[in-house]
């Protein structure tokens, strides 16, 4: 019996996937090498200019002057770029002033890392063990079918450990029959979806309080998004502590804007074993320098009313694009958007002529989006200045109307 393949297929994935690639970089659309203009555009070598509509920076963060400057001062202060030790036997305090004040704004013991595909390498193992449940034992660990590729990477290592299952998009009948027919189940999902969409927060926390069953969420596309304090979609549905059965990770490079990932752990949870286990989140690189200053910056700043002040200006900008261009998502104050156009050929030829007009939008096909289902996907941001969105949506309903 042929065993392999199982959970991933580099072979399929790659013959069904590349000529698409090849297909956008013909067409000019891969390995764009610009530089910034300072006018919150960016410029090629030949001197065109574009705006970037597909930067998950969806509140502008990464260029917010105290950001910047959280950077340059760390920089300046500590004179090094980054220990190169593991930060399990040495990092630096304002390491701990992060996670201290990362910690407090989004009520959960905060565990900074280099990036939120680090988080899960090093966590989805540990829940697959059973280590991070509260009774230690390993459950069934099931993946919803739509869970991120950082997350699905992990299956293989994971199936090393314990039976892994894909469950089909939200599909709470599927999970509960797992959670009726085992005694431990663990569940990883993503909060909001890359491609639009979100977890069916409320109905799995029933499912938790019903099975005991354990829920790992990678809401890296609603962190900083989401809550007074930025704390996401999922963290604002869950009242109190996270509790021992829930992990939230997320990306600092997206809405945060700066780099970097973080864990969000329960009280029950073994913060020295993270540490010492998960893999790559104890090894010799941790969180840059900089990008420790940057996130303090950042941090400082969801403290304050400006956070809310961004939060409005994206969701105004969400609604006026959900009045001119519709998508599967619109009303859903969501910052990603996907017109699909279906085959591969014509979303990438729809992304050119968007090029053509002066915006940046990525064209999608597999192995991103299932096969056929090809499109382009724009993200909002909170710095998109209006006329600019208005020239955003004119183009996009001259260029790539999408399919009734
Ligand atoms: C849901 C999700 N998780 C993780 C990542 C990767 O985050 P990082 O670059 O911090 O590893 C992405 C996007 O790149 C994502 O969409």
């Amino acid at each position: 019996m042929n065993d392999k393949n199982r959970y991933r297929n580099t072979e399929s994935m790659i013959t069904h996937g590349n000529p698409s690639f090849q297909a956008a970089k013909e067409a000019g659309l891969m390995d764009l090498s610009v530089r910034g203009t300072g006018r919150g555009t960016l410029a090629l070598p030949d001197g065109r200019e574009f705006i970037n509509t597909c930067s998950c920076s969806y509140l502008g963060l990464d260029s917010h002057p105290e950001v910047l400057d959280g950077a340059i001062q760390i920089l300046q202060r500590e004179k090094t770029m980054n220990l190169a030790i593991s930060r399990l036997r040495v990092r630096l305090s304002a390491m701990d002033e992060l996670e201290a004040e990362l910690s407090r704004l989004w009520r959960a013991k905060t565990v900074v890392t280099t990036t939120a595909s680090a988080a899960s390498a090093g966590l989805l193992p540990l829940i697959a063990s059973g280590h991070l449940l509260p009774d230690g034992k390993r459950p069934v660990l099931v993946f919803d079918k739509a869970a991120h590729f950082s997350m699905n990477l992990i299956k293989p290592i994971c199936a090393d450990e314990t039976e892994v299952l894909t469950s089909p998009h939200n599909d709470l009948d599927f999970l509960e029959d797992v959670c009726r027919k085992h005694a431990r189940v663990a569940y990883v999902a993503d909060g909001f979806y890359s491609m639009g969409g979100a977890a069916v927060v409320k109905e799995l926390l029933a499912l938790q309080d019903r099975y005991g069953l354990f829920l790992y969420f990678d809401d890296s596309h609603s962190l900083s998004l989401y809550g007074t304090a930025g704390e996401g979609f999922v963290r604002t549905l869950i009242g109190g502590d996270l509790g021992p059965r829930t992990l939230i990770i997320g990306s600092l490079g997206k809405g945060f804007g700066t780099a970097g990932g973080a864990v969000m752990l329960g009280p029950g949870h073994h913060t020295d074993l993270v540490g010492r286990f998960a893999g790559p989140l104890g090894w010799s690189q941790s969180l840059t320098v900089p990008a420790i200053g940057a996130s303090l910056a950042s941090a400082r700043i969801h403290g304050t009313p400006e956070l809310a002040e961004r939060q409005q200006a994206l969701r105004a900008n969400i609604r006026y694009f959900d009045e001119r261009i519709p998508t599967r998502t619109r009303g859903e104050d969501f910052p990603i958007k996907v017109i699909e156009v279906g085959p591969e050929a014509e979303a990438v030829e729809r992304s050119r002529r968007m090029l053509e007009r002066g915006f940046y939008t990525s064209a999608v096909f597999f192995p991103i989006v299932p096969k056929g289902r090809a499109g382009l996907r724009i993200m909002l941001r909170a710095n998109l200045a209006q006329a600019d969105l208005q020239r955003l949506c004119d183009a996009l309903r001259d260029v790539a109307a999408p399919v009734a």
